[in-house]
């Protein structure tokens, strides 16, 4: 359970504000962080992160997209963005902060890595300094700074987790994408010490899916993690996107759901999880 508390943090509208862990970034007030993540690849992870940066941007918020999927960054290729400037030239101080962010399609601002990051998909103290600097600097700067981030539990995936004070876990109803959101969860409880976390159910194939694995989920994560004397886990179900063919539409053509097929069923669910996280 959280005992440093965080202004963002402590904000009423969030529903995973009751027992979230102090972001490691500080207690400075500023942007709400939130680390999207998944336990297996490919289940929609860029495709929830863009999407929901534009619908927070549709309600008026300051949002920040971090590409922290450093080895394997592939945010300007779902967003159609050619970067000059990256993460990689902040870290080499070759571009300052505020020529690195840019512009995105969705009205949101992104911070890129590039295929330029593979040297740093190693997770060394200076890689990790000049993350956690680079958050401090832009939080005092946006509503939200949503991070992207590669998946499974490497070091590296669990430090861009650490830097944000939420995480929302995207999961496909696959069995070995539940196993591996699973097995992520877990970690997260136990090593960043999370008692709450965020679940979207990605591709689900009818209405109602989402509830049931987040419930299945639940109970087999309060065996484990409630077990020890005192503790408690919940894992809250904050949206369910169902298999959707404007998705891949979307993906195919570097467009986002939200702002080509604003009708769509996909683009809804994006839309009520942001209103969710707003509360
Ligand atoms: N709701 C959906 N309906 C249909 N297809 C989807 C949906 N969500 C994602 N996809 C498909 O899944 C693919 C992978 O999505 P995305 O790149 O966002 O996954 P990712 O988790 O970020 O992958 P990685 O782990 O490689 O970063 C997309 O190209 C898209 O075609
Ligand atoms: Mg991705």
């Amino acid at each position: 359970m959280s005992t440093t508390p965080d202004p963002a943090a402590s904000s009423p509208a969030s529903p995973l504000g009751a027992a979230r862990p102090a972001p490691k970034t500080g207690s400075r007030a500023g942007a709400r962080t939130l680390a999207v993540t998944s336990g297996k690849g490919g289940v929609g992870k860029t495709f929830v992160t863009a999407n929901l940066a534009a619908a927070l941007a549709l309600r008026g918020q300051r949002v920040l997209v971090l590409d922290a999927d450093l080895g394997l960054a592939n945010l300007d290729v779902v967003l159609n963005l050619h970067p000059k400037l990256t993460l990689h030239d902040v870290f080499t101080e070759k571009a300052t902060l505020d020529q690195a962010i840019l512009p995105a399609p969705g009205g949101f601002s992104v911070l890129l890595a590039g295929s330029g990051m593979v040297e740093y998909s190693r997770l060394t103290p200076e890689v990790r300094d000049k993350l956690l600097h680079i958050v401090e600097m832009v939080r005092p700067r946006f509503d939200w700074i949503l991070f992207d981030t590669g998946a499974g539990i490497s070091d590296v995936v669990l430090f861009s987790i650490s830097m944000a004070a939420d995480v929302l876990v995207v999961a496909t109803p696959e069995p070995t994408s539940l196993t591996d959101a699973y097995a992520t969860i877990k970690v997260l409880a136990t090593q960043q010490d999370r008692r709450e976390v965020g679940l979207l159910v990605n591709q689900a194939n009818r209405v109602g899916e989402g509830k049931l694995i987040c419930g299945q989920l639940q109970q087999v994560l309060q065996r484990f993690v409630g077990a020890r004397p005192g503790q408690s886990f919940k894992l809250e179900l904050l949206g369910e996107v169902k298999s959707d063919q404007t998705v891949r539409q979307a993906v195919l053509k570097r467009q986002l759901v939200l702002e080509h097929y604003p009708g769509s069923d996909a683009a809804q669910a994006i839309k009520a999880l942001a209103n969710k996280l707003l509360g």
